[in-house]
């Protein structure tokens, strides 16, 4: 998709000075931001920083306790439940692990929110879930048992059934996790190529940089309760916000540390603090030297 910078789309959804926390924790502490139409967005940062809860709240499981989030226009937080119900019609969700039904095989896996909710004759039916396994790659494995088929073939046809009612909007929360890395890329194109295929909105929860970054058109990266930084893959790469650095770059240590707050590990263990003789290091090394020799040598 060729991005038009004088005419960007319309947001889809729009989120406005949202606060939440659960019970007394904020969580999120005045957020902004906008998700706009037929793009992949990405939603990154620390584990615990509330990228779940974003998607509870779009999805109106959770409503917030100040600002507005904004579908298509309608304050999601602010409908009644038959509203909230037709809203969420419009939303398709793959949450952690996708998990399928283990007792249903992969085409009633796919028919499964079909029978739900519409009133569809089966032969209908039938098409809808072939088309949509189809577009998965995996009209093939339709009659398989979930336990007959891989981790990334499940995400797949987890993927088939959350766009099995065309859904406007997709969520993924975190779709890579667990992945090897060729499912993990496949899954990664497969997602761009629903978004574009189908005109589909996406917003994809992740940890996997590379992969996140190669398929998103908009990268949002939230920390301390805030967003840190919003904007294509190469604005966020090139930030110079040292949080936003830290992230890209996934160094262990920066403004974000990799240490709980702890007292001193010798305090910790009641030992006197030893400084270190210059010489430990260098022994280290000889060791380690002679063996990426060998390891050369024998490959
Ligand atoms: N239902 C809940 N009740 C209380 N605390 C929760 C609940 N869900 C999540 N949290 C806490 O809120 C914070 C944000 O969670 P979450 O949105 O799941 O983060 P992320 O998805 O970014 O890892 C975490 O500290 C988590 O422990
Ligand atoms: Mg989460």
């Amino acid at each position: 998709m060729t991005p038009n910078y004088y005419d960007p789309p319309a947001p889809l959804i729009e989120i406005k000075d949202l606060s939440f926390g659960y019970s007394e924790r904020l969580i999120l502490d005045g957020i902004n931001l906008v998700i706009p139409k037929g793009q992949v967005t990405a939603i990154m940062g620390a584990s615990g920083g509330g990228k779940t809860t974003i998607l509870r709240l779009i999805g109106g499981q959770y409503k917030a306790q100040s600002g507005s989030v904004l579908f298509d226009g309608q304050d999601v937080g602010q409908l009644s439940n038959p509203d909230l119900m037709a809203v969420r019609r419009r939303m398709g969700m793959l949450f952690q692990f996708g998990a399928l039904f283990t007792d249903l095989n992969v085409y009633d896996n796919v028919a499964f929110p079909l029978r739900e909710i519409t009133k569809l004759s089966e032969s209908m039916i039938q098409d809808v879930v072939l088309m949509k396994l189809d577009a998965v790659g995996l009209r093939g494995a339709k009659d398989l048992m979930p336990s007959e088929i891989s981790g990334g073939m499940a995400r797949r046809v987890a993927l088939a059934r959350a766009i099995a009612l065309d859904p406007e909007l997709v969520m993924y929360d975190e779709p890579f996790a667990g992945l090897d890395p060729i499912s993990l890329g496949t899954a990664a194109r497969l997602i761009r190529r629903l978004n574009d295929a189908i005109g589909l909105t996406s917003i994809v929860v992740s940890h996997d940089l590379d992969e996140t970054f190669q398929i998103a058109d908009q990268v949002i990266v939230l920390a301390n309760g805030g967003v840190v930084a919003q904007g294509t893959p190469d604005q966020v790469r090139r930030s110079t916000d040292p949080l936003v650095h830290q992230f890209v770059t996934a160094a262990p240590d920066g403004p974000v540390r990799f240490h709980y707050p702890a007292p001193s590990f010798a305090d910790d263990l009641g030992l006197p603090v030893i400084t270190p003789k210059p010489q430990a290091q260098t022994e280290l090394e000889s060791q380690t030297e002679p063996q990426a020799n060998t390891f050369g040598e024998n490959s």
